[in-house]
């Protein structure tokens, strides 16, 4: 077989120390599994952007659509801003959009090991939010109304966008062994339909899908009450589906109930491509000082080798951090970031690469 054909964004901020991490376990995975890859680097972001002008060069999206898959550093910095104040250095809208990933999958699994932030135990928590990735309050980005006394945005929801990620959701839970903790596979549908037209729409065509997939259960919760539930019953939960605003502040929220940012790694998944990236942003308050916590970059790269049909590595990956962490090969503080440093994290996660 050709060797796997990979695009690398390290990004602003820590992104650049994170990806370098990943590709350490990337070399050592590759050479357990047996197979190649070729590395292109593309410089995309806030540093880009200061620098030419241009958040993604030219030609960067016909690139990472060729691709199998494209792993991204968190981008982004705060004071790099357009005109009307949104932030210009960052890719979002740029890779959601251009790339058509609708998708955006964020796997949330408290792992053994992870005692700080919590109060549940490891197994206890293990679902996936499933954000609408290219509609939504973010179809309005750049668009809208402002003036200097009022500005709007416009939420809005297709059938068509709602019903592609809400199929994505079920096959996703078919695909699952039934994660929650009473065995069950279910997709909860987070909207706020109750007051807004919009949702109301996402509500009504995630019903009308439900109908193809009997065999998974379903349910409805109101986005408040779902921020409730996420936090006071983690552990009924399999895989949601939800707009994509709503999953953008709900998957942070998951993510404090799991040992942090850190370790909550994401994969935006279209029919075309693909790219994988944590779910934080690129930390400019610890970042160049070897003190983020690499585990959401390295299980962003194990969803992409998924995605890239190399589950037995991504398998590997995902095992050696759960390894290294419940031997007490790296730990992790209060906030979830490493006592020991990045790198601490990067050795000890290849050291629990072995074969077998
Ligand atoms: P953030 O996610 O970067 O940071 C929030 C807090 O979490 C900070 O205290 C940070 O130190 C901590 N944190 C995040 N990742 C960590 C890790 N791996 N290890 C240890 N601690 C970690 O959010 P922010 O500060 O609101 O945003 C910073 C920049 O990132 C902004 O420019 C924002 O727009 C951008 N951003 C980009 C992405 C992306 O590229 N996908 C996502 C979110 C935010
Ligand atoms: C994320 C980020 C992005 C979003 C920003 C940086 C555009 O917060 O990927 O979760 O809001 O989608
Ligand atoms: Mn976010």
């Amino acid at each position: 077989p050709s060797p796997l054909d990979l695009v690398v964004i390290p990004g602003d901020g820590i992104g650049p120390e994170l990806v370098d991490s990943a590709l350490q376990v990337l070399a050592r995975v590759a050479a357990l599994d047996g197979f190649e890859y070729r590395l292109t680097t593309v410089d995309a972001g806030a540093t880009a952007y200061r620098r030419t002008g241009r958040a993604l060069p030219d030609g960067a999206l016909e690139r990472l659509r060729a691709a199998d898959g494209v792993l991204k550093g968190p981008v982004g910095l705060p004071d790099v801003r357009h005109p009307d104040g949104t932030e210009a250095g960052l890719l979002g809208g740029l890779l959601r959009t251009g790339l058509d990933t609708f998708a955006n999958v964020r796997p949330m699994r408290l792992l053994p090991g992870v005692t700080g932030a919590t109060r549940h135990g490891p197994g206890e928590i293990d679902y996936v939010v499933v954000r609408e990735n290219t509609e939504g309050l973010y179809l309005s980005r750049g668009a809208g109304a402002a003036t200097p006394h009022a500005a709007s945005d416009q939420l809005m929801v297709t059938r068509v966008g709602t019903e592609r990620v809400v199929r994505y959701a079920f096959e996703l839970a078919r695909g699952r062994m039934g994660a929650a903790a009473d065995g069950a596979r279910r997709v909860t549908c987070v909207d706020k339909s109750n007051v807004l037209r919009s949702y109301a729409l996402f509500r009504r065509v995630f019903d009308e899908v439900a109908r193809d997939y009997p065999d998974i259960g379903t349910e409805h919760l109101y986005a408040d009450a779902a921020a409730h539930e996420l936090v006071a019953r983690p552990q009924t939960f399999d895989v949601l589906v939800m707009e994509n605003f709503l999953g953008d502040i709900l998957s942070d929220l998951g993510a404090a109930t799991v040992g942090g940012l850190g370790m909550c790694g994401s994969l935006n998944a279209g029919t075309d491509a693909a790219y994988a990236e944590p779910v934080h942003g690129s930390a400019p308050d610890i970042a160049g000082r070897g003190l983020a916590n690499p585990v959401s970059q390295i299980l962003s790269l194990a969803l992409l080798l998924d995605h890239a049909g190399r589950t037995s590595a991504g398998d590997r990956v995902r095992g050696a951090v759960e390894s290294a962490l419940s031997r007490g090969d790296f730990e992790l503080g209060e906030r979830g970031q490493p006592v020991r440093g990045t790198q601490s994290v990067t050795a000890a996660v290849c050291e629990n690469l072995r074969p077998g």
